[in-house]
């Protein structure tokens, strides 16, 4: 049994994300865990809310609550969005838990013993008007690398160029919009990354699988300017993890806490700690220590594009600095960005459509579905309600839908709700096996890649294939002439039913739960391996009910007002 260590880049804690922030980590990496656990092999899936750094101080102001009250709340609102996401982590944690304090002080230490933190006297921005120092979020200017005019302190949104709030041109207060702003001289950690330079590139140029969106970010950030920049880890804020060297107080740096982006991926492994403190597994070293058996372990991590620097270079810096046997990433699987009706999603304008407000209007599994099959993988992909509509209603509604609608009823109609005994398989049938059998190959071979595009069309075809061959097969004209006929294309049909519950449930877990239910199965059914061995799995005689209708359509007019009612601002 392989053993998947699978982490989904951990959402700020600051307001409820959109389609496009769920389709480039959360929603793939789900599908991902469902998918390794459907095979058989053990899976720890992991995410979290990213609670520390300006956003969250920002939004807490801005709700009029103390911070931590706000991210606790939060957290409980994404949590619960999750779930009605059926994203299937094992542990959902914070960023600001006790086990991520501790972990991420220890780290600190342990790199400052590798002499690899320096401390620098830095020269800050500092607003009088707020009466305080302006760090990331708390400046807006324009991007001196592409001209973007809304760049943020820490990060271009425009162009993913990492910044230093000094760089900024025109810059501004985003809690005053003051612009005298000051520069003051103040003592940073930095991170010696520089130093690492060699062994990052070493460590990425080995990692010949990896996408090449993941590789080419990774190198762009190696290599261009003077190449990889230390970086400060450290900030003048209240809300954080305080800087200390371990357990000890580190002088000087008083009143101080990490850098949101040193902390956050920290947390993947304090989440798996939390996750045993939660009562729910018995040893988190088994997954991330290879000296205590992580050493088996495939980990693979999801994260939009512009995580990407991040993931490649800052953290792996932290686990390989420290010099400690720590499970290093084996595999990242990056994205691209989801559009909206011609535009981009935004969450400070409220355009698109956002986790809560989708769920309120449709059920998970017609998200999922559209969603997976239009991830954007090899390039920008584009929600638009008509594509929405198309694709549920033939994908979902005509397609997988009827066909288990037909084949049910039917079966009910003429033989009842039991799998009916009659005939044997014949030439139809044996081809329809071979070519399901050739098919599965091709999904479970582009699901091991994590291809999820690819993955979604093989099963698209999978299913359409279904259809096809009850459509040739024709057992309601069988039936007059020859019942047992009839009997052995429904048993094939509804052995089909069977076979899409197992291998459409990472897509799709709701109505597979539904088809399982209908079909009276409990517990984990095999994977079909063997596609001829799986489509006589059902015994004959053996009872299910007709399921309720799997999918609805989407009529004109519910996408004409649903686009209209997301075209707008979110109040
Ligand atoms: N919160 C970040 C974002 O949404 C992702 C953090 S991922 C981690 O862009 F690695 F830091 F955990
Ligand atoms: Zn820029």
């Amino acid at each position: 049994m392989a053993r998947h260590l699978i982490t989904s880049a951990i959402p700020y804690i600051n307001g409820i994300k959109h389609l496009g922030n769920l389709v480039g980590s959360q929603l793939p990496a789900d599908v991902f865990a469902r998918y390794q656990r459907g095979r058989g092999n053990e899976v720890l899936f992991l995410c979290a809310t990213d609670e520390h750094g300006t956003p969250a101080e920002l939004a807490a102001a801005k709700a009029g609550k103390p911070v931590a009250d706000y991210c606790a709340e939060m957290h409980d609102i994404q949590a619960g969005i999750a779930e009605g996401f059926r994203l299937s982590f094992d542990h959902f944690g914070r960023s600001s838990s006790a086990q991520n304090h501790a972990l991420t002080q220890q780290f600190a230490g342990v790199l400052a013993d590798q002499g690899l933190i320096r401390e620098v006297s830095e020269t800050q921005m500092y607003s009088p008007t707020d009466g305080r120092y302006l760090p990331d979020r708390y400046i807006e200017g324009t991007c001196p690398n592409c001209g973007f005019d809304s760049a943020r302190g820490d990060q271009c949104d425009n162009c993913t160029k990492q910044l230093d709030p000094v760089d900024l041109i025109n810059p501004h207060s985003t809690v005053s919009g003051a612009t005298d702003l000051e520069v003051r001289e103040t003592k940073h950690l930095h991170l010696r990354q520089s130093e690492m330079k060699a062994e990052l590139e070493a460590w990425i140029d080995s990692k010949h699988d990896w996408p090449i969106l993941t590789t080419s970010i990774a190198k762009k950030w190696l290599n261009d300017g003077d190449g990889l920049q230390d970086r400060g880890i450290t900030r003048d804020l209240d809300w954080g993890i305080p800087v200390r060297k371990g357990e000890e107080p580190w002088p000087g740096m008083e009143g101080k806490v990490f850098y949101v982006w040193f902390d956050a991926p920290i947390e993947y492994i304090a989440c798996a700690q939390e996750w045993v403190d939660a009562g729910k597994g018995d040893d988190w070293a088994r997954w991330w220590r290879t000296d205590k058996g992580a050493e088996d372990v495939t980990y693979t991590q999801f994260m939009g594009k512009d995580n990407v620097p991040f993931h490649t270079l800052s953290f792996p810096a932290t686990i390989l600095g420290s010099k400690e046997p720590w499970k290093l990433v084996d595999y990242i699987k990056s994205f691209n960005y989801l559009n909206y009706e011609g535009g981009q999603f935004s969450t400070s304008r409220g355009r698109g459509v956002f986790m809560d407000q989708a769920l309120s209007i449709l059920p998970s599994d017609y998200w999922r579905w559209w969603l997976l099959s239009h991830a954007p993988e090899s390039s920008d992909s584009e929600f638009t309600w008509e594509n929405f509509q198309a694709s549920v209603n033939k994908d979902l509604a005509d397609v997988l839908g009827n066909f288990v609608s037909r084949v049910t009823k039917f079966c009910r109609s003429k033989f009842g709700e039991a799998i009916p005994e009659g005939g044997s398989y014949g030439p139809e049938e044996e081809a329809l096996i071979a070519d399901i059998s050739a098919r599965l190959q091709r999904y479970t071979a582009n699901m091991d890649a994590i291809e999820i595009r690819k993955s979604a069309q093989e099963l698209r075809g999978i299913w359409a294939a279904g259809n096809e061959y009850l459509q040739s097969a024709a057992p309601w004209a069988a039936y007059k002439e020859d019942p047992d006929r009839a009997a052995a294309i429904i048993r094939l049909s509804l052995n089909l039913i069977a076979l899409y519950a197992k291998i459409s449930e990472p897509f799709i877990p709701d109505a597979c739960a539904t088809l399982r239910d209908a079909l009276g199965q409990t517990g984990d059914q095999p994977w079909p391996d063997d596609a001829g061995a799986a489509l006589s799995a059902l015994a004959p005689g053996a009872s299910f009910t007709v399921p309720e209708n799997l999918f609805r359509k989407i009529t004109d007019e519910e996408r004409d007002s649903w686009q209209t009612q997301f075209s707008g601002k979110r109040d």
